[in-house]
Formats: C-alpha cells, structure tokens, sequence
C-alpha cells in the first residue's frame, strides 16, 4: 500500500537564523540552500523578504538559483509583507507565499493590540490578497497551541475557505506536551469541515525540550507537514531538529508508517555545513549527529557491537552518511581528489575557487602529514564566506608568559573602495588573545566586545590545526567569527578579523 508522505519544511534559513550570533550571508545561504536541496526537502524557508533588504535578496537568489524545492517566503498578514514576498519568490518554479499571525488571546490583545474579530478578518483579508499572486498559500496561526481551540478552529477554517492550501500549528512558545499537541492536531483534522482541501502543517519550538516529541506526536494524529531546521537551530532553544524527526520516521517506520522524500544520507553533510557556516556548534551528545552520536565507549557495549551491531546501535553512521573513515587526503593527493571530497562534503563550488582551495590545500597538506576532513572544511568555509575582506591579516606578534605583560603588535591592511593602507598598533591585555583583540580594535576604531572564545583542534595529532569560534557584540548585534590555524594565536586573530569583516559588510548592507 502507498505511504502518506510527510513533507519537511526546513526553516534553517529563517527562524534558524533567529539563533542568536546565526545570521549569515548571501553566499552561505545559497550554500545552505544547495544542501537542502540535495538533502531532498521538500519546502526551503528562504527567508523574512520584508525584515531587510539583504533578506530580500537572499530570498530572490535562493528562488532563481535552487531548483527542486518550493521556496517560501515569510510574510506577516498585511500587504505591504505579502508584496514583497512575492516580488522575491516569483523566481522561483514552485514559490509560496507563508503568512503568519498570532491567534491566541495573549498575543492578541498584549501584543497585536487588537480583537480576535479583527485577528480574523487580517487572516482571511491577507490569504486572499496572497491568492492574486501564487496559488500555494501556506497560513501560520503564531502561538496555536496556547489559542483558543474553537477560535483556532474558525481562523483555520476560514483560511482555507479564502485559499491556503496548507495550515500550521506552531508550538510557538514549546510550551506542550506530546500528548497534549498530538490530541490538538487530532481535534484540527476531525473537527475543521473543510480541512481535507489542505495540508496541516506543525511548527515546534524546545523550550521544554519537547519539538521533535511533539513533532512526532502531530505527524500520528494527521499532520503531513513538518517544520524543522538543521541540527535543531532558532529562536532560543531552537526548533525541532530536522535529522530527529527523519531518524525517528526512518527507524521506527511501521510504528508511524508514513514515507518522506528526505534523502538521509545527506543528513551529516547537512549539518556539518551549518554547524561551520553559523558558528552554532553541535554539542556532543546531540541526537543523530553529534560527536558521540555513534562512539561506544564502555568495554561492555564494544563487545557487544563486534558480536552484533544490533546490541546497541538503533541506526547506522552509514543512513546518515557519516563518512567511513575521517582520513581522506595527504601531500600527494590530486585535484581530482580533492575536488571530489569537496563534493562529498556537501560544498557546490566554482571552479576559480575551487581552484584557489586547492593551492591553499597543498600548503596545508605541506605542513600536516594527513588532511582530514574537518581540516577541508574549515578551508573551505575560510575560502568561501563571502565576507569581503576589508581586514587583512599582515602581521600579528605576540609576547605573553609568566610574569611578562601580555603584549601583541598587529598589522593589518585595510582595503576600502580599491585603495589599501597599512595600520599596525600595539597594545597590551590580560592574556595574549585579549592583546591581539586590544590592538585591533585600535586599528579599526570599532567597539567590539567579545562575549564568547572557544577553541578546539580540528583533527587529530600533533600537528592538528586549532579552530577559533567566536562571538563578539557590535552595536547590539552579535556577529560570530572563525578562525582556524595551526598556529593558535593567529587562529584567534583570524576569527575576530573574521567577524569585524562581517560587522562592516552588515553595516553596508
Ligand atoms: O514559532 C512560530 O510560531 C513561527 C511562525 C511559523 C509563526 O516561527
Ligand atoms: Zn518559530
């Protein structure tokens, strides 16, 4: 018999970007939105096109350049969101049009200021404005579960009855239990007359921890629609985690018995890529792709998995394409090679670029004896932020020790508008990373603050590279940077030259 599918709606690049410190450019959201694409997603949220004009292009070159899956854009319920949606999605060949607004009473009066009355008539107003550009019209009720379930009811009923062809259930707040969520989506699918003429769509948060659970819970009581970003990213605690809700789908398939378009495969890539492309680590012992995720340490489970895998494996590292071995390339390997490992690592890449990563792999590969694959992607994401440099490293020194004053002298070039100068300043601080960040604040005259350091290696042994992610505060805004080195005072210069740049291509933006 035919499964029902369960389309994934990935929001990674809108509510995922919500993360605070997420926010990424141009260039990394047309990377992001490739992988989806491979991933097999059925719906990318490309974006809020009203919210600035940088998130207006995005969502315009998402929609002209990634084929395959409908792109969305976010609107909220009045025309002047609902146009500008549209003027960024039309490029695409399936391009929809998501309208939100809240419907609980808490929402209603505190913060919308107005009558659920009113609420309504916007709802059913905006869907039919939405209608006279795009056919496929999807409708948000903001913080549904903490609404009044007839007036969801009759908001929900009436969208559809205006045109929306699919209809969301946000857990905005995560504030539900399974049990709870899966009997509202039952109480939607059975009480709403004409809810047959549309897909019910679930959008969970993980205040409590709960977004894949109540996820879960909504696809077995009849929804077919469910938003999710990659490694569980968004606003606070984030939403539910894409690579959960498929696993679960995928390794309990006759417990809930419906099929997916998702290529699982593709889940590790997927998140490595926005893991290193928004500086939102994945904790270790993350669900599906954290770092232990498939790591047996205890002498009794390794006896177990060499009997049988079974023992304590539900799933395999293989469905989620994690790869065989980390070891991939070395001195003597070729572009061929490389270019391939590239691609396996989810990166589509043109050929002026790829070829300057090469020549930047062969210095790498000159200084480390193997090249794993962390060492690769930190090259790329270096190669292709997209951050147009206005700072450039030149020179970076640096004392520090015992009873010594920690002390650094940095040069950097500064190019704006084609013309580069030279600014070298020296400065002390508490320690030899707060030494290099001081005088480089004095080269650009920027307050930045930093709010968080972390290093790490990149790979294994000795000559392991160090890999710099930071956080850093400008003007309320929290910017994230990276660096990596197998020096690790330079990866520290690197990461926070990387976020000033960013800073200063926001500012322009
Ligand atoms: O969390 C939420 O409710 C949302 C929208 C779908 C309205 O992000
Ligand atoms: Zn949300």
């Amino acid at each position: 018999m035919k499964k029902d599918k369960v389309l994934f709606f990935d929001t990674t690049l809108r509510d995922g970007e919500q993360s605070p410190g997420a926010s990424m450019n141009l260039k990394e959201k047309i990377q992001v939105a490739h992988q989806l694409a491979n991933m097999g997603v059925d719906i990318i949220e490309a974006g809020f096109p009203i919210s600035s004009p940088g998130d207006f292009e995005s969502v315009k070159s998402i929609a002209q350049q990634i084929k395959g899956p409908v792109i969305a854009g976010f609107a909220r319920a009045n025309e002047k969101d609902i146009t500008a949606c549209w003027e960024s999605v039309k490029y695409s060949k399936n391009p929809r049009i998501h309208i939100f607004i809240a419907t609980s009473d808490l929402h209603i009066e505190k913060k919308l200021q107005k009558t659920r009355q009113e609420v309504f008539d916007m709802a059913v107003r905006s869907v039919k404005f939405a209608k006279k550009f795009c056919d496929d019209i999807e409708f948000s009720a903001e913080d549904a579960s903490r609404s009044d379930i007839k007036y969801l009811c009759s908001v929900i009923e009436a969208v559809i009855d205006a045109g929306a062809k699919t209809v969301n259930i946000p857990d905005t707040v995560g504030y539900k239990m399974p049990e709870e969520f899966g009997s509202l989506i039952a109480t939607v699918k059975n009480t709403v007359p004409n809810i047959s003429k549309a897909v019910i769509s679930v959008h969970c948060h993980n205040d409590l921890g709960l977004a894949v659970a109540n996820s879960l819970a909504a696809i077995s009581n009849g929804a077919r629609q469910v938003e999710c970003t990659v490694n569980g990213i968004g606003e606070r605690a984030g939403n539910a985690a894409l690579e959960e809700i498929v696993m679960a789908l995928k390794t309990r398939e006759y417990f809930f018995n419906v099929g997916y378009n998702l290529k699982t495969k593709e889940i590790y890539k997927s998140s490595k890529l926005v893991s290193n492309i928004t500086g939102v680590l994945v904790q270790p012992n993350k669900a599906v792709v954290g770092a232990n995720a498939f790591a047996h340490e205890s002498g009794i489970h390794q006896d177990g998995m060499l009997k049988d895998r079974n023992t304590y494996e539900i799933m395999s590292p293989e469905a989620v394409g994690v790869p065989e071995s980390l070891l991939v390339l070395g001195k003597h390997s070729g572009r061929h090679a490389f270019t391939r490992r590239i691609k396996d690592l989810g990166y589509t890449l043109e050929a002026p670029i790829m070829e300057s990563l090469f020549e930047r792999f062969k210095i790498l590969a000159d200084k480390k004896k193997c090249v794993f694959d962390d060492d690769i992607i930190a090259l790329v994401e270096e190669g292709i932020s997209g951050v147009k440099e206005t700072y450039f490293i030149d020179y970076v020194h640096v004392t520090s020790g015992v009873s010594v004053i920690p002390t650094a002298t940095v040069r950097l070039k500064k190019t704006d508008k084609s013309k580069t100068e030279t600014i070298q300043e020296a400065s002390c601080g508490t320690g030899p990373v707060d030494a290099i960040y001081q005088a480089i604040n004095k080269i650009t005259g920027m307050k930045v603050d930093l709010v968080d350091y972390s290093l790490r290696a990149v790979s294994v042994g000795e000559d392991a590279q160090g890999e710099v992610n930071i956080k850093v505060k400008y003007k309320d805004s929290v910017y994230t940077g990276k660096g990596t080195s197998t020096d690790i005072t330079e990866a520290s210069a690197k990461a926070y030259v990387h976020a000033i740049n960013k800073i200063v291509v926001m500012q322009k933006e």
